[in-house]
């Protein structure tokens, strides 16, 4: 093997998921990060000095993690519009449609001033890393110049992202708000690759781009091999009016199928209404969902039914889809997806309520594998990048912390290393970004800030 050396060792509590195991707790795990931010090995702490020659590092060098941390895989945020983060959590009256009327493409129009949308999407970016948020998949707005802003700042604050232009040559209702299929497409074209950021093409749903906008977006991603990501079979009124405006179409997973925008790079968001013929579609195709159940809560869209697309094999991650939903934290998603497993429970006895276990993978592994971005992210295996959460939950403010300080006296040492599943899951059902003293996207240590920014 290659004797790079290491930038960064850990050793202590690991939690992670794989394929086999929807939570795995490694206690005394130590692991080395190269300088390329990779991971280099994962090994036992009782090991070290073994694999401190194998690696060539002093055992001194290794940092222990304390009895009241552990270490995580970043979430994942499959879906989540930068630019409505600056009405987030203050406008949830209205339905789908008469919301996106009403209050979203007003606020989107002024993403066309590059000052706005610099400090709106310097604020997105740092909220959702100090949250714990290591990669994000983002609609910006339809004015391009303020979406390669967005994707420079997601590099320049070391988070890993999807970044897409919103196109649409359809718009009743707010009428400077939306382009010719022209400018959509050519606009489209000027996407730009970061490190970390990337592109991805995005149609906003069949409602607001014609046939010929939705062929020539589906050409753009083929011929770049670039990621896709639209909205779907959100909520029933929307699902009819597809029909009207898509007669020739089956259903609504056809009417992207027939444009090649469902490939093994897409991401179609919602999807609470699809039929089990139209998720067989997405396995066959290979596209994701992206599951926002606090948009759905909020939006009053409909409950999706986890259960059956883990079911049909298809690809599963979780979103906060700001500002449908008003949280834009991951741990959130995490609470509103066992939220809404369970009133699917309620509803139906039969129903097999999702354990927290597998919500936890689908915040990480999943939503890495939703993004097709599993070969790089979402767990900790060697050669994947280090994209990690050091959470301490006895962190002021932290759960742990007040059980600890007012008793009954159950010793926090005792909780953590006894009852890791309690003081895990209490933090995430619990807990909040307080508790996520260090993020890491690819070996870099991107919170707390380093470089101060100028806003
Ligand atoms: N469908 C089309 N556009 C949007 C949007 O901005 N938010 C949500 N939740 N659904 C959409
Ligand atoms: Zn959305």
């Amino acid at each position: 093997h290659c004797a790079a050396r290491l930038k960064i060792k850990r050793v202590g509590t690991f939690v992670h998921s794989t394929q086999q195991t929807a939570l795995q707790v490694q206690e005394d795990a130590l692991l080395g990060v190269d300088t390329e931010g990779k991971i280099a090995f994962i090994g036992e702490g009782k090991k070290l000095e073994a694999l401190s020659q194998v690696f060539q590092f002093s055992p001194s060098e290794v940092t222990q993690l304390t009895e009241h941390e552990f270490l995580m895989p970043g979430l994942v945020d499959t879906h989540i519009h930068a630019c409505q983060y600056s009405y987030a959590g203050t406008a949830l009256d209205l339905p789908l449609l008469q919301w996106l009327n009403t209050y979203t493409f007003p606020v989107e129009s002024r993403f066309k001033d590059l000052e706005f949308a610099r400090r709106v999407y310097t604020h997105v970016v740092k909220r959702t890393l100090t949250n714990g948020t290591t990669t994000a998949c983002y609609f910006a707005s339809i004015h391009t110049d303020a979406t390669l802003l967005l994707g420079q700042i997601a590099n320049d604050f070391g988070q890993r992202a999807l970044v897409g232009k919103v196109c649409m040559d359809r718009n009743d209702s707010v009428k400077h708000y939306r382009e010719s299929i022209q400018e959509s497409h050519d606009e489209t074209c000027r996407w730009v690759s970061y490190p970390l950021a990337k592109p991805v093409v995005t149609p906003r749903f069949a409602l607001s781009c014609s046939r010929e906008l939705l062929e020539q977006l589906g050409k753009i991603a083929k011929n770049n091999n670039l990621h896709i990501q639209s909205h779907i079979s959100e909520n029933k009124e929307e699902i009819q009016l597809v029909k009207e405006l898509f007669p020739e179409s089956e259903s609504y997973t056809d009417v992207y199928h027939k444009y090649n925008l469902l490939t093994d790079k897409t991401v179609m968001a919602h999807g609470c209404h699809l039929s089990d013929k139209e998720l067989a579609v997405f396995k066959e195709t290979g596209a994701s969902l992206s599951h926002c159940p606090n948009s759905n809560f909020s939006l009053c869209s409909g409950v999706l039914n986890v259960r059956n697309v883990l079911k049909h094999k298809v690809k599963l991650g979780l979103g906060t889809d700001v500002a449908g939903g008003y949280s834009s934290s991951m741990l959130d998603a995490v609470r509103r997806t066992l939220d809404a497993s369970k009133i699917l429970t309620i509803q139906d006895p039969k129903h097999e309520t999702l354990s927290f276990e597998e919500v936890f993978r689908l915040a990480t592994l999943g939503g890495s594998q939703a993004l097709s971005l599993d070969d790089q992210t979402g767990n900790f295996e060697v050669g994947k990048d280090f994209d990690a959460l050091r959470v301490n939950v006895a962190a002021p403010g932290g759960p742990i912390d007040l059980i600890h300080s007012e008793g009954p006296k159950v010793g926090i040492q005792t909780l953590i290393v006894v009852h890791f599943m309690f003081a895990f899951l209490n933090w995430s059902l619990t807990g909040d970004d307080r508790n996520i003293v260090e993020v890491f996207v690819a070996g870099k240590k991107v919170v707390p800030f380093t470089e101060p920014k100028a806003e």
